[in-house]
């Protein structure tokens, strides 16, 4: 496995495997890798010839009073996560190679970034799609694999892909969780022990709310005041929203029909977790 910082390198790399007929996967990140990255990166490998993993800390997509400057790095740990997981290469660039002097272009998808983590992370998507948009120039994958964790972010670039006609297909792999529950976020490191049992709440609730559909409740306010109501009951977590929406346009549904998607945020001390959990009724 190599890796490089430079996108002329990285692009030199990539051009040779693809001359000896490797498809190309990708697998964005911005590094402190856990379990739902490497199942990303494993899954690319059974369906790629050659697999690049990129990790940058992408500096457009944190707003000014969130955690970029604190957010956990460690490259060392993260290039041999991803070698034992199939990496053929990694590309970790610095903000300059990114953003040299004078960088002023950016992708924007406009509607169903607005709710969910949009409304509360202003710019937040905006710096996403730019960064993707770029590391897919670069990369040119044939596959570019993201987690359900980040459902919206998901969304977005698959309404990116397909609205700027970029020729790749982008597969989603599952939400890997801890044992008790907890979706694996680079993020949970920065829980106390008590803010870290008291976060397991989020999947039972949504487990919970998953059991109510089974059982026929078809009303979205009911099943969202019922998550709600568990939440608040942990007095540790602090919700940001939580919403049943249309899975593909991200839009709020009053009737839960379909493939509907329900999502949620929650601060816990200073840490914001996310959650979601799709269903097809
Ligand atoms: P990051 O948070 O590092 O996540 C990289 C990829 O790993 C994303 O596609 C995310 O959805 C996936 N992932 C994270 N936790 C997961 C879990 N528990 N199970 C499954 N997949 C999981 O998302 C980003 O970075 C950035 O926004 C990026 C796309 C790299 C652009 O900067």
């Amino acid at each position: 496995m190599q890796i490089v910082t430079t996108i002329r390198e990285t692009r030199q790399i990539i051009h040779n495997a693809s001359r000896e007929g490797k498809t190309i996967g990708f697998v964005p990140t911005m590094g402190s890798l856990h379990e739902g990255h490497l199942s990303l990166i494993r899954r690319a490998k059974t369906e790629t010839g050659f697999v690049v993993v990129s990790i940058f800390v992408n500096p457009t997509q944190f707003g000014k009073d969130e955690d970029f400057e604190t957010y956990p790095r460690n490259l060392d740990r993260d290039a041999a996560l991803s070698e034992s997981a199939g990496a053929d290469l990694i590309f970790c660039p610095d903000a300059g190679e990114m953003y040299p002097k004078g960088f002023q272009t950016y992708v924007e998808v406009a509607e169903i970034t607005t709710g969910l983590c949009g409304a509360a992370r202003p710019g937040h998507f905006k710096g996403v799609t730019t960064v993707v948009a770029k590391l897919f120039n670069i990369v040119k994958p044939h596959k570019a694999y993201f987690g359900q964790k980040d459902a919206q972010q998901a969304a977005v670039i698959e309404h990116m892909v397909r609205d700027l006609d970029m020729d790749l297909d982008i597969v989603r792999c599952p939400i890997v969780r801890e044992p008790d529950g907890l979706a694996m976020s680079s993020r949970n490191v920065y829980l106390s022990a008590r803010e870290r049992n008291a976060a397991v709440v989020l999947s039972q609730s949504l487990f919970q709310a998953e059991e109510m559909i089974r059982q026929g409740i078809r009303d979205a306010s009911e099943i969202r005041q019922y998550i709600a109501s568990v939440i608040q009951k942990e007095p540790l977590a602090q919700i940001g929203y939580v919403e049943v929406v249309n899975a593909v346009s991200l839009k709020k549904v009053d009737f839960i029909a379909g493939q509907i998607l329900i999502a949620l945020a929650a601060k816990f001390g200073n840490t914001n977790l996310i959650d979601n959990l799709c269903i097809e009724v």
